[in-house]
């Protein structure tokens, strides 16, 4: 916690004044927004768009002004966790679920900092299984073309139920084991009808800040 806590800091000491705030999700996002929290209580004038119910949720109790799409040109910052990232910056995103709306955020964002604990860093991507949000309709078939693909896969079970995000789509992990050419799997997952998008961030973010166990932060940019 205290390694995610120091990383989703030190991000959020970089929004600054009349920014447009990007608000990740996840048990790192939750610590930058928690402290942005505490400087718009302190006198910080921000405006944020937050990729998930939950964190527009915490965003709220904490006084953080939140906007929409329609509200705004561009978001300047988005601050958001992640699973893994590899030596490229490349990213598996979607353990909490939120992998549409943090994309479509990011993708709104000038910059993106991506903030983990040191576990996150990894040389190649795909010991987490990649999350795929899938349409209710035809999820079977959704799936086995997934499966050819060569993974194993599992639809997301939450309390003896499917899972839903907030989108009201389903989850499905896909484990390869290693992903040697991300961008191309992306874009052959994001092909199969029936896929929403897929948990891989490709060249979304030049700035990552990891957390060490140790108090230590590193600050990587590209
Ligand atoms: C949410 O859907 C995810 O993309 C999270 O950003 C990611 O899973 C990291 O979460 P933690 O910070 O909780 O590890």
């Amino acid at each position: 916690m205290e390694a995610k806590r120091i990383a989703a800091e030190k991000a959020a000491a970089y929004v600054q004044d009349n920014m447009v705030v990007g608000l990740g999700t996840g048990s790192t996002a939750y610590w930058a927004i928690e402290y942005l929290g505490k400087r718009v209580s302190e006198g910080l004038n921000i405006r944020a768009i937050a990729t998930s119910f939950q964190s527009e949720e915490q965003a709220r109790k904490l006084g953080i002004p939140i906007v929409q799409f329609a509200d705004i040109e561009q978001i300047d910052i988005t601050i958001d966790g992640a699973d893994e990232v590899d030596e490229q910056f490349n990213l598996i995103k979607g353990g909490g679920g939120a992998l549409l709306r943090e994309k479509i955020v990011a993708a709104a964002s000038k910059q993106m900092i991506v903030i983990v604990d040191e576990s996150k860093l990894v040389g190649t991507l795909g010991k987490f299984p990649l999350p795929v949000e899938i349409v209710k309709f035809g999820f079977e078939m959704t799936m086995k073309k997934l499966g050819k693909l060569g993974c194993e896969l599992r639809l997301r079970m939450k309390d003896n139920e499917v899972y839903l995000t907030d989108n009201g789509n389903y989850i499905v992990d896909c484990h390869f084991g290693s992903i040697t050419e991300p961008e191309r799997l992306h874009q052959l997952i994001n092909l199969i009808p029936g896929v929403v998008d897929n948990g891989l961030f490709i060249n979304m973010t030049r700035h990552v800040i990891a957390g060490y166990r140790s108090g230590n932060i590193e600050e990587l940019v590209k």
